[in-house]
């Protein structure tokens, strides 16, 4: 579902480290620590179509475009102020900007890296993490692969099982758990 959180609307720009947040945001002010803890994952061979998936304001995607060889990032999030600091925070032509539902999306990609959310209001929800999973396997290329973050709690592992012909955990830490899927499973 879309979002439109107005409170932000009324609040002025917060800048650090050169990007730009609203209070309301996720991770207003601040870089999100199981973002950082991906980003440093991704591989500098990172390359062609990629997608972010519920890309908040934009620190992931600024990330995956440090790689010269990606040619396209479409950054999804439902969230219409994010997506608006995510304008300013990724300034680059290969960036394209969908305020939409990542769970209802369809592309064709190389990767698609997520963090994806766990809250509905304040419940936990780990059918929407699942709901991405789901969504990124419709969306990659037979040979796309899937990275992803995820706190340690959250049972990601069957969707991705039953999404992936390949799932393979990579070196987390204590709160965050990492996964490289590939092999999207068509049926
Ligand atoms: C855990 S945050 C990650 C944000 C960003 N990728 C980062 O690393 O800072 C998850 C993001 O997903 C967005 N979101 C929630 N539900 C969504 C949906 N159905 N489709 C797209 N984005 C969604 C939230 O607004 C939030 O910005």
């Amino acid at each position: 579902m879309l979002g439109l959180n107005l409170a932000p609307l009324r609040a002025a720009d917060q800048k650090f480290d050169g990007f730009v947040t609203r209070p309301g945001v996720f991770s207003a002010g601040a870089v999100d620590s199981a973002s950082a803890l991906l980003a440093g994952a991704l591989p500098g061979h990172l390359s062609g179509d990629i997608a972010d998936f519920g890309a908040g304001w934009g620190y992931l995607s600024s990330c995956i475009l440090s790689r010269e060889a990606v040619t396209k990032l479409d950054l999804v999030e439902a969230d219409f102020i994010s997506l608006d600091c995510a304008k300013k925070n990724v300034p680059d032509p290969r960036a394209a900007f969908f305020w939409a539902d990542a769970t209802a999306w369809n592309g064709s990609y190389d990767a698609v890296v997520m963090n994806p959310p766990f809250h509905t209001s304040r419940v936990g929800d780990p059918e929407l993490g699942r709901a991405f999973i789901a969504g990124a396997k419709r969306s990659l290329k037979t040979k796309g692969s899937l990275y992803l973050v995820a706190n340690r709690h959250l049972p990601y592992e069957t969707a991705l099982e039953q999404c992936f012909a390949k799932v393979m955990e990579l070196p987390g830490n204590g709160r965050f758990k990492l996964f490289h899927a590939s092999r999207p499973k068509r049926k």
